[in-house]
């Protein structure tokens, strides 16, 4: 992508000038950022997916009368969901990209953000009057009209208490500074913990949400030390048996006690300089971030295929795998390779434009073929 060019998709500014300006600092309105959008997938094919296991589904209500907001958790047949005439619901369908490829190329068209940020496409079906409630989100987003209306309230909102005893995050005090009605094709993108509140006018309202993931550093960190610390575990039954009387904890200054169930601080000082010793393990982080940042969501699994034999005309990722590379390394999928010199250029052409053609396949090694080709009997990337 030329990051430098106008886009439409972003009213005519650069990808450049989007992230400078608008990107995690305030909203921007598009008008017409998809003309003529045309949702590439139609509503009876939206409800089949609701229909199905391993598609994260929920329907959210509230109630004519009483005004109590409901939450249900999918899969719904057809018939489990309300009449499209019934005002006041809403069908979140999360991960779609995942389930259909014209939604993952849509995706796609956001790549000027990292990958390690991208997170998926969640479509709203929506009922006249449906919407989820003034609330905050936690990361940035993209809400693209995909059909019909709906009018989107937002605000800087300082006050973040939410309502209880709901099922749903809705602020308590929600107010609104500016209003807007988007139609088909219209797009607004909104800053982390930006205030929203979307309210479809009229039936057969859809919205699509490419949501960005932004980890928080608490979670990260207990995921990357539980990973750093499978890692050296795996490591140390390989080694060698420890062979220096150094390597163990020695103490010859240590005095007589008269309170002998007292912690030496000499043995904690020795505790943490072993654990600061895993950690600084050579790309020991870097490589558990990859690994964590390119493992697949709970509910994906890949389908084992045979390729056909070589020479290959194109190899393309499954639109399920997640592959990203840091200066060292190439991670799919939860795996890690360390990878250098040509195969390395060749594997990061792959991650970057998530396919190869003919010719780039040709000068591949034997040892990069070899790795292709287990990816493709895996079924995460396809060959033809
Ligand atoms: C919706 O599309 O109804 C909800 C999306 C959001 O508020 O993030
Ligand atoms: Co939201």
């Amino acid at each position: 992508m030329d990051i430098q060019s106008p886009l439409a998709l972003l009213g005519g500014i650069s990808p450049q000038q989007f992230m400078r300006r608008y990107w995690q600092k305030k909203p921007l309105l598009i008008r017409g950022a998809v003309p003529a959008m045309v949702p590439p997938i139609a509503r009876a094919a939206l409800l089949d997916l609701a229909a199905q296991e391993g598609v994260e589904s929920r329907l959210i209500q509230r109630g004519a009368k009483d005004k109590i907001w409901t939450l249900r958790h999918g899969p719904f047949n057809r018939r489990a969901l309300p009449p499209a005439s019934r005002p006041g619901w809403t069908l979140l369908l999360q991960g779609v990209d995942l389930h259909h490829d014209g939604i993952h190329s849509l995706l796609r068209q956001f790549r000027f953000v990292p990958d390690a940020r991208l997170d998926d496409l969640m479509i709203s079906y929506a009922s006249d009057q449906g919407g989820v409630g003034p609330h905050f989100d936690s990361y940035d987003v993209f809400l693209l009209q995909a059909a019909g209306r709906r009018r989107w309230s937002i605000g800087r909102q300082r006050d973040m208490r939410l309502q209880e005893g709901v099922p749903l995050k809705i602020l308590e005090q929600f107010e609104p500074e500016e209003s807007f009605v988007l139609e088909a094709g219209d797009m607004l993108y909104l800053p982390p913990r930006y205030a929203h509140d979307g309210v479809a006018e009229g039936g057969d309202c859809m919205t699509y949400s490419i949501g960005l993931r932004s980890p928080a550093k608490r979670h990260l960190g207990a995921d990357l030390l539980a990973r750093v610390a499978e890692a050296h575990a795996e490591e140390l039954e390989h080694a060698a048996p420890l062979s220096s009387a150094h390597t163990h904890y020695r103490d010859p200054g240590q005095g007589a006690v008269d309170a002998p169930a007292a912690m030496p601080e000499a043995l904690q000082a020795f505790a943490r300089e072993a654990v600061a010793l895993a950690l600084r393990e050579p790309d020991a982080i870097e490589r558990a971030l990859g690994e964590s940042m390119t493992e697949p969501k709970a509910n994906v699994w890949f389908d084992e295929g045979e390729p056909p034999d070589e020479p290959w005309q194109r190899l393309a990722l499954d639109r399920r795998t997640r592959m990203l590379y840091d200066a060292r390394h190439v991670y799919i999928n939860g795996e890690s390779f360390r990878a250098g010199g040509r195969d390395a250029t060749l594997m990061r052409r792959l991650a970057d434009r998530r396919e190869l053609a003919a010719k780039e396949l040709a000068g591949a090694s034997d040892d990069a073929l070899a790795l292709l080709r287990d990816w493709c009997e895996a079924g995460w990337a396809h060959a033809d």
